[in-house]
């Protein structure tokens, strides 16, 4: 037997006693997100997750803004984060009071908040997205407001990319991704140079000038579905480290180049914590009222945009 295996075996059956489910994000190792996720995907397909579930216990395999989320979309149920050190580099670059001040600057524009975010930037928000909906969501919202200027906060890297794409013009932050916001454009063309023919999938998150250089750009699922969908003989993933491990396991006959940066929060969640967390009913997340409120109903304008 693996050395994972008591502890798998142990996280599974204190699953079905407790009515527990893992959120696991397309970030987790392996062990976690095959073995003991009961959902597995993006920050979007997550919080949708949570919106369903019947269990009385969320464990998130992910980042403290995403246990956030759940629990504002899911106020009575019991939510667990196995550390409560696993940050974001987005979310910790901006706070609630900053919200108010840029609203202060800009009164009649429309603020979208990336949901890398803490509970009270979303309370501020009007509405939320997720690296698979930005773009959709600001087109909804200039739109709606009928405004061709929105505020979006914090990630600098992806308001320029979204903006590229609306040709909506928007007031960003200095947020960035410290795991995408490494890659640069000439790590790119290093890359398909040793490699010809391959395709390089980059996240919304890195530089402007990597998603020009790249052939394909879209949130964790959406690159995961490209691998599935069109089978690329070689492909690079321009992301966290963990992803082309698990995307990998579902397309055996793709050979992935594995130029990753690990996330150090992500990497937080451990199989040990989480069976520890799951045991002891530690690292609660709370989010008090009413900043919960608000922010669910940011959350909630983005999830029926969404769909
Ligand atoms: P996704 O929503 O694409 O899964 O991204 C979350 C994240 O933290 C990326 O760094
Ligand atoms: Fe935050 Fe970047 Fe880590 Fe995602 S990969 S959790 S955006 S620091």
């Amino acid at each position: 037997w693996p050395a994972y295996a008591p502890l798998v075996h142990a996280i599974n059956t204190l699953k079905t006693q407790k009515n527990a489910v893992v959120l696991a994000h397309n970030y987790m190792t392996p062990d976690i997100f095959a073995l003991v996720g009961d959902y597995r995907g993006d920050s979007l397909g997550l919080a949708i997750e949570a919106t369903k579930t019947e269990a009385d216990m969320i464990i998130q395999g992910g980042v403290h803004f995403m246990a956030e989320t759940s629990k504002i979309l899911c106020p009575d149920k019991r939510v667990f984060i196995p550390s409560m050190r696993a940050g974001c580099s987005l979310a910790s670059s901006i706070t609630g009071e900053d919200v108010r001040l840029i609203k202060q600057r800009y009164p009649g524009l429309p603020v979208v908040t990336y949901v890398n975010t803490s509970a009270d930037v979303k309370a501020e928000s009007d509405i939320c997205c997720t690296s698979s909906n930005a773009v959709a969501i600001v087109e909804h919202i200039a739109a709606e407001w009928g405004v061709d200027k929105v505020i979006m906060l914090p990630d600098e890297f992806l308001a320029k990319n979204v903006a590229r794409q609306t040709g909506i013009e928007i007031i960003a932050w200095h947020g960035r991704c410290e795991v995408h916001a490494r890659f640069s454009a000439e790590d790119v063309r290093d890359m398909r140079a040793a490699n010809p023919g391959v395709v390089v999938l980059a996240h919304p998150e890195c530089p402007p000038e990597v998603v020009a250089e790249s052939d394909f750009t879209g949130s964790t699922k959406a690159m995961s579905d490209y691998v599935g969908d069109r089978n690329p003989a070689k492909v690079i993933l321009l992301t966290e480290c963990s992803m082309s491990d698990n995307v990998a396991m579902a397309n055996p006959t793709v050979d992935f180049v594995r130029p990753c940066n690990l996330c150090p929060h992500m990497k937080r969640i451990t199989l040990e914590n989480l069976y520890e967390c799951l045991r002891d009913e530690t690292n609660e997340v709370l989010v008090p009222e009413p900043m919960r409120a608000q922010a669910y109903e940011a959350v909630m304008r983005m999830i029926n945009v969404s769909f």
